[in-house]
């Protein structure tokens, strides 16, 4: 048999691509558009893909169901800005009924959270992550390019008021934008609750503000700077995702690192992405894809065809990213295209 579409012992399908790693995650981007223009996302002239070219919410949901059956069991809803997208609950509601579906999480900037928290909920999100680098509505404006600080911060709010499992800041720090804030956002995080990663940022497209390499600031140094106010304790945690966990002063809540550029994690890598238009990327920092909106539009009623194609594509799921942030991007791709 094909190692790519073996059986786990229970019996259920699984994907394990050439390095024998097991796909049990699959991020899905709704639509590339946003609110927002953050400045490491996105350039401030950015254009979107036209809504025509985009899969529509039933073919999503068919994607996310195959790979269900194929024994993932963690999706991970993206953007762009997910909640933007029209008549998205429909995914949510369809998608949280699968049962082999064990971990349904969103990523999203918040804004529209104050209407969706509850619904969310009641689809079967278990888990939120909201991006925020900053709590001073100066600079959320400046990184952000267009955004109201107060539309995030009420998000967070409606989001901690419904009780998922667990909601979770995602800040990406850049020297002389918020390195200085990394505390503060950690008691934010702390006196609410929740848990906290800070990203280092990603080269993925050219975003017209800053020199990426000039703006780095590394995740050894955040935890530096953090040590000088809280006692930190390294984790072996891990929520199925690349982030590394620490403990603040004994809390049960945790500060997260996520460093594609000083602590590579590729090699345990779970997770592909698919893209709005219906490209799988099997990973972030690499150009390898197979355009499963051709196989889904081919073949309308016959789910096999868009299966087999899934179960190829582990054969060509890179080793790994080779980000550079010295070097002109290589991915032209920008962030708000994966979702992250
Ligand atoms: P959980 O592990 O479920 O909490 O999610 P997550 O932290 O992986 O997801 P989220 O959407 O919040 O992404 C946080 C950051 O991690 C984003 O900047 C992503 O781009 C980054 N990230 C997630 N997966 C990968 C990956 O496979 N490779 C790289 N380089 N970065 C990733
Ligand atoms: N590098 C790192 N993280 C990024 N994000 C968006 N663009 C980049 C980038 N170039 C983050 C967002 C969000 C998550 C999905 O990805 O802030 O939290
Ligand atoms: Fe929008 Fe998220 Fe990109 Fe910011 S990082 S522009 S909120 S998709």
């Amino acid at each position: 048999m094909n190692k790519t579409s073996g059986h786990h012992e229970s019996g259920t399908p699984t994907l394990i691509d050439n390095f024998d790693r097991r796909i049990s995650y699959l991020r899905i981007s709704v639509t590339d558009r946003c609110d927002l223009r953050c400045i490491y996302c996105m350039s401030e002239d950015i254009k979107f893909v036209p809504r025509s070219q985009l899969l529509t919410l039933e073919e999503l949901y068919r994607v996310g169901k195959n790979f269900v059956d194929l024994g993932v069991s963690k999706i991970r809803i993206t953007g762009g800005e997910p909640l933007t997208r029209r008549n998205v609950m429909q995914l949510f509601e369809q998608l949280g009924q699968l049962q082999g579906l064990k971990d349904f999480t969103l990523t999203t900037n918040g804004t529209l959270l104050n209407r969706y928290a509850a619904p969310l909920k009641a689809a079967g999100i278990n888990r939120i992550n909201i991006s925020l680098d900053t709590l001073r509505a100066d600079r959320f404006l400046r990184i952000t390019r267009k955004g109201d600080i107060r539309a995030t911060l009420d998000g967070i709010d409606a989001a901690l008021a419904v009780g998922f499992d667990r909601v979770k800041i995602n800040s990406v720090i850049l020297k002389h934008h918020n390195h200085d804030e990394v505390a503060d956002l950690v008691r934010f995080a702390q006196d609410r609750g929740m848990d906290i990663s800070f990203i280092e940022e990603m080269p993925l497209g050219f975003v017209g503000d800053h020199d990426r390499a000039t703006v780095y600031y590394s995740s050894d140094q955040i935890l530096m700077d953090l040590q000088k106010y809280y006692q930190m304790t390294p984790t072996n945690e891990s929520s199925g995702g690349p982030a590394r966990y620490y403990r603040v002063n004994g809390s049960p809540h945790r500060v997260g690192f996520i460093s594609p550029h000083s602590h590579n994690f590729c090699d345990t890598c779970n997770r592909v992405r698919l893209t709005a238009e219906g490209r799988l990327l099997l990973c972030l920092g690499q150009e390898h894809s197979v355009d499963l909106r051709r196989v889904v539009r081919a073949h309308p009623t016959d789910d096999e065809p868009l299966r087999q194609a899934i179960i190829d594509s582990m054969q060509i799921k890179p080793k790994g990213h080779e980000f550079d942030l010295s070097a002109k991007p290589v991915i032209f791709r920008h962030m708000n295209a994966t979702g992250g």
